[in-house]
């Protein structure tokens, strides 16, 4: 790349990127006024979560700590709550990203009826079918991000009446298993040293937010920047992928695999001329008017060591590690933008470790989210005065 696109590309990072466009424009109305100390301010930071155990490596999976891992991992979650104490300092706490959701929905989880015994593990029972709620959402750490900015689109998936343990140990009676997935296949950090560094960044000042780039490294700033510059007509017809791995199966003949969820047609509905602010809730509104909607969950097993767990920037390429359809979602016709179920979405937490052992997540990011959404989610939950607790239907 020559210096001059250079130049040119790392302009463009800093104004498309939902990070970075909300650390060259002032937050929405968190810098610009004095408030007094409340509840929700930085005085009464820093919520006491209970340590939940940092996870082990699994080598065998190729699945290896990096130096002060558990460290770094505190770190992240102390600098996110620092974020989110201060946006959201006045009125509802959210999630830290993600937080705009265009709703929450009901689905079933069906498992095909035959599967390879490879595939027939934890909840991937042949013929089985699960109640699920899916939270659709725009990744900007904006709350009110207008849906025509460009941006990633994520798809949190948490399904119901799962018998068996889970692996979070303070949930570990919940009947719900998780799958989180974004529309872009790859992640863009894998040391935990970069990703602290970035969200120092992002809770720095005007120079400190000038450093974004050099944080995230080349790769990771494009890969920030694709995975930002999404625009999608309906959140029902884009393709989502896990981005990072997880286990599949116990024992032996365990093994690493990703995710990803696509539509069952090719439909593609047209970015409106003249969208409103909260356009992706419509079409998402008017598809379920009219009736029920298929989307297939694959599964990509890894296929040789030449493909990372560790390394969540390097793509795993469909032609290496071809994917596998194990389920049908099927989003029935209904209505769902109502007080009631919003705030209920609002309310959901999402983690990866919602999970069996035999579906358990892989790779440093994974192991980091233990801890960092268990704490994020207790600590907007505790500034919004409400109890959290793993639905049930
Ligand atoms: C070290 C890496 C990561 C960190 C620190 C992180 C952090 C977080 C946090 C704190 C939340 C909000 C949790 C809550 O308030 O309940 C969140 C939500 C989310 N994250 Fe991550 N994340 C990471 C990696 C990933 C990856 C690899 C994906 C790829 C799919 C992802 C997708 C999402 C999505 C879709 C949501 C919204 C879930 C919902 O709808 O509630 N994140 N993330």
């Amino acid at each position: 790349m020559s210096v001059r696109m250079e130049v040119r590309f790392y302009s463009a990072l800093m104004l498309s990127l939902p990070f970075c466009s909300i650390a060259v424009s002032p937050l929405s109305h968190a810098d610009t006024q004095t408030r007094p100390e409340t509840a929700n301010s930085q005085a009464a930071m820093l919520t006491p979560t209970p340590a939940l155990p940092y996870p082990v490596a699994d080598p065998q999976l190729g699945e290896k700590l990096y130096p002060n891992e558990a460290l770094y991992a505190q770190q992240i979650g102390v600098e996110l709550e620092k974020l989110i104490r201060k946006r959201d300092a006045q009125g509802q706490a959210h999630r830290d990203v993600h937080p705009k959701a265009h709703g929450c929905v009901k689905a079933q989880f069906r498992v095909l009826d035959q599967l390879p015994a490879q595939f027939s593990q934890g909840m991937f029972k042949p013929g089985q079918n699960y109640p699920a709620w899916i939270r659709f959402s725009n990744g900007s750490p904006k709350p009110d991000h207008a849906d025509i900015k460009r941006d990633a689109r994520g798809m949190a998936i948490k399904v119901m009446n799962v018998p068996g343990q889970k692996l979070l140990e303070d949930e570990s009676q919940a009947s719900t298993q998780d799958f989180i997935l974004i529309n872009h296949p790859v992640f863009f950090a894998n040391e935990p040293d970069r990703y602290l560094a970035l969200m120092k960044d992002m809770n720095g000042g005007f120079l400190k937010k000038l450093q974004i780039p050099f944080s995230l490294g080349f790769k990771g700033s494009k890969i920030a920047f694709q995975t930002s510059r999404s625009r999608i007509g309906n959140p029902l017809q884009a393709r989502y992928w896990s981005m990072v791995p997880y286990q599949l199966g116990t024992g032996a003949s365990r093994n690493a695999v990703k995710y990803s969820v696509r539509p069952c047609t090719a439909r593609q509905d047209a970015i409106p001329a003249h969208p409103d602010h909260n356009y992706l809730r419509g079409a998402l509104k008017q598809s379920l008017n009219a009736g029920d909607v298929c989307m297939e969950f694959l599964v990509q097993p890894h296929t040789s060591t030449a493909l990372s767990v560790e390394d969540s920037m390097t793509e795993w390429k469909e032609s290496d590690a071809p994917f596998y359809k194990v389920a049908t979602l099927t989003i029935p016709q209904q209505t769902f933008d109502t007080p009631a179920q919003n705030q209920m979405c609002e309310n959901l937490s999402f983690s990866p470790w919602h999970a069996l052992p035999e579906h358990r997540p892989l790779g440093a990011a994974n192991r980091m989210r233990k801890v960092i959404y268990d704490h994020i989610s207790r600590v907007r939950h505790q500034m919004n005065a409400v109890p959290r607790q793993e639905p049930e239907s």
